[in-house]
């Protein structure tokens, strides 16, 4: 049997009355993403036996790190599954850069140490430097004094990469006071987990055997010379 026009135009307006009817349950929605990124821990033992850094410290800050890395891997994959209109995707949406911070600027401080020649005068961050702060000295003195507040958190060499402009941010927990569209070039951990195992609560101790141990190498391949 044969559907007239007519017939098929009224099961058509049928089911759009059905479809949109205001009792109607609006479409679950539709997560954001469905491939979360997945991160791996990098490896950092080539740092054991770095002077100033007992193994038993630096084995557990591994691990505090590798924590990160799995946090991160675990609220990606948990938001990419959430509905985006509940709380609990609001609060994983807030939680996810102080996981992914946590874990990127371990990764960027492990990679600023290991160090055992100190910048060379000649190198164009250290000219940079003297340009900006008078004198290596000077701003050695300012990162050390932003180390050496009260509270947990990180200090972090930003570079402006438009000004060129360069700068000893106060970074608190893994968060807060970053600078949007800058580079970090040098950072240090200043939480107490970096410290307490070897200098209890000699911060001062801890910082100086931190500048004994960077690894300029690494910090000049971040600087992007002539950029500005
Ligand atoms: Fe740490």
């Amino acid at each position: 049997m044969s559907l007239t026009s007519a017939s098929l135009a009224l099961m058509i307006v049928f089911a759009a009355s059905t479809a949109f009817a205001s009792d109607t349950p609006a479409p679950a929605p539709t997560p954001a993403s469905t491939m979360p990124p997945s991160y791996t821990p990098m490896d950092f033992s080539s740092l054991l036996g770095m002077p100033g850094f007992s193994d038993t410290l630096l084995q557990n800050h591994f691990k505090l790190y590798q924590g990160y890395v799995k946090n991160t891997n675990l609220v990606a994959s948990k938001l990419a599954v959430t509905d985006p209109t509940s709380p609990e995707y609001a609060e994983l949406k807030r939680r996810f850069g102080w996981e992914f911070d946590g874990m990127r600027l371990h990764e960027l401080y492990f990679g600023n140490l290991g160090g055992k020649a100190p910048l060379s005068p000649d190198a164009p961050l250290y000219t940079a430097i003297v340009a900006q702060f008078g004198s290596f000295d000077a701003w050695q003195a300012d990162f050390t004094a932003t180390a050496s507040m009260r509270g947990i958190g990180w200090v972090v060499l930003y570079q402006d990469t438009s000004s060129g402009g360069l700068f000893n941010c106060w970074i608190n927990e893994h968060d807060t006071g970053h600078l949007a569209g800058c580079t970090p070039l040098l950072v240090a951990d200043v939480f107490e987990h970096a410290f307490l195992t070897d200098y209890g609560l000699d911060k001062k101790s801890y910082i100086a055997a931190f500048w004994k141990n960077v690894n300029w190498d690494a910090v000049t391949l971040r600087y992007k010379a002539g950029n500005m």
